[in-house]
Parts: C-alpha cells; sequence; structure tokens
C-alpha cells in the first residue's frame, strides 16, 4: 500500500533519513521505533509531502514522490503531530468538521461529526472549547480531526507521550479499534516497547537514519543489533 525506496532525506550535512526502504500492507499496523533524533517524525515529513527528497515514495502503486501536502491527504493519507495541533478556542464539534475539510472526500455532516466524536471517546466533550481538554483528549482530538478526511492510512507520532497506564490503555484500544472496526491502515512511531509489540504486526528500527532491522515485533526485540544500539541491556534482562 505504502511503498518508500532508497529514501534519503538531508537537511544541510544531516542526513537525517538514510537511503531507507520499507513497505507497510493494507491493514497492518506498522511500528517504527529508534533513538531520538534517529529520523523517525521526519520519514512522515516525507510521506506527506512537507519535504523534498531523493528516492521514491509510492502509495497504492501510484508515485506520489514530490506531490504537496494537500494532494497527499487527498489521496488518503493522514497524521497525528508529536505535540498536539489545535485550534483551542473552537470547540470539539467545530473543529472536528474544520478537519474533515482537509480530505478528499468532502466535509462531514453533524451526525457524521457526532459520530466521529463518540467513537475517538469525547462525546460528553464536545461542545467544550478544545483549549481546556487534557493532554489525552487533545490527542483524541487530534486523531479525529485525522478520521474526519476519511484516510485510508493514518500515521501517529508518539501518542502515547506524556501519558499514565490508564491513558495508553485508553489509546491502545482506540488504535485497535480504527484498525479493527474502520479497517484503517496505521503506522504508529513510539517509544513503548510493550505497546508496539501489542499493537503492530511489523516493527520497522532506525538509527541515524538508517534501516537496523524490519520483522515481526518479538524478531525484532530479540535481534542483538537492536538491544545494543536502542533498547539497551536491561530492556534484554527484563525480558
Ligand atoms: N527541519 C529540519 N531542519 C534541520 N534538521 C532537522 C529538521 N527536522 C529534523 N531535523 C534533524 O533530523 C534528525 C532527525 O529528526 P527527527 O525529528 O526525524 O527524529 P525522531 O526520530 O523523530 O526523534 P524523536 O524521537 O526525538 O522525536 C535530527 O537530528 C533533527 O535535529
Ligand atoms: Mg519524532
Amino acid at each position: 500500500m505504502l511503498k518508500a525506496k532508497n529514501v534519503t532525506k538531508k537537511f544541510g550535512e544531516l542526513v537525517a533519513v538514510n537511503n531507507l526502504s520499507f513497505e507497510v500492507k493494507k491493514g497492518q499496523v506498522y511500528g517504527i521505533a529508534g533513538p531520538n533524533g534517529a529520523g523517525k517524525s521526519t520519514v512522515y515529513n516525507l510521506i506527506t509531502g512537507n519535504y523534498s527528497y531523493e528516492g521514491k515514495i509510492e502509495f497504492n502503486g501510484q508515485d506520489i514522490t514530490g506531490l504537496p501536502p494537500h494532494s497527499i491527504a487527498k489521496a488518503g493519507i493522514a497524521r497525528t503531530f508529536q505535540i498536539p495541533e489545535i485550534f483551542p478556542s473552537l470547540t470539539v464539534q467545530k473543529s472536528i468538521r474544520l478537519g474533515s475539510r482537509f480530505g478528499a472526500r468532502g466535509g462531514l455532516d453533524l451526525e457524521h461529526t457526532d459520530e466521529l466524536i463518540g467513537f475517538v471517546g469525547l462525546k460528553e466533550e464536545r461542545f467544550q472549547k478544545t483549549g481546556l481538554l487534557n493532554l489525552l483528549g487533545k490527542k483524541k482530538l487530534m486523531i479525529g480531526a485525522a478520521l474526519a478526511t476519511k484516510p485510508e492510512i493514518l500515521m501517529l507520532d508518539e501518542p502515547m507521550a506524556g501519558s499514565n497506564a490508564n491513558e495508553i490503555i485508553s489509546m491502545m484500544e482506540l488504535i485497535k479499534n480504527i484498525n479493527q472496526e474502520l479497517g484503517i491502515t496505521i503506522i504508529i512511531i513510539e517509544h513503548f516497547m510493550k505497546v508496539l509489540t501489542e499493537l503492530t504486526e511489523t516493527l520497522l528500527i532506525i538509527e541515524s537514519g538508517t534501516r537496523i532491522c524490519c520483522d515481526k515485533p518479538e524478531i525484532v526485540t530479540s535481534d542483538p543489533r537492536v538491544i545494543e544500539s536502542y533498547l539497551g541491556d536491561a530492556y534484554a534482562e527484563s525480558k
């Protein structure tokens, strides 16, 4: 469904993404992990057309390299950001309806907006200003706004960051529902290995922009290269 072929991104001297290739299949939950500064968020920024790059990215067999962000959103790729980006003075309901206009497939009417708000778990808060939501609420809102574009693929950037144990469970539940009930393919960048092991079918580890390995999570987390470069000995001993 989404194929990156020999993708390289340089910021001046820095090679943020280095000759990276990977393939996400339809229906998958696909994980990306790696140390801070590994180039994970940059990979999203390349897929969504925010920067130019060397190499090629295909979506549903179509070359999307060099397309502007709005065309990529229209093609069916949506994302969330590491730090929630919201309009604080709008209500939850208005924000989701605004989000729906960025997609391809026409804005959402009120009924479908409220259905989606219920799906992400913000029904009680739908007339609240988004600036008053807690962190988990803001993240759910950001996911709701991304879903409002009716994407085929949703890319999440560290959705668990800053969350407590209960919030992590709630977010994992939502991600599973998006994948299984809405049939949306998911790419998730995350630092919590337990979350990735439970949610994903395939896990890509990158370091300094380079692919270290890519396989089923249980294989990846026992790979000596991954333990050495990313997980550390403490993780290996705790298994
Ligand atoms: N717009 C930019 N201009 C210059 N350098 C950048 C830019 N965006 C990212 N970088 C650099 O590229 C490298 C990869 O950054 P990126 O944000 O993709 O890492 P990451 O894997 O998402 O890290 P983290 O886990 O901390 O979120 C870093 O060294 C970062 O400083
Ligand atoms: Mg990042």
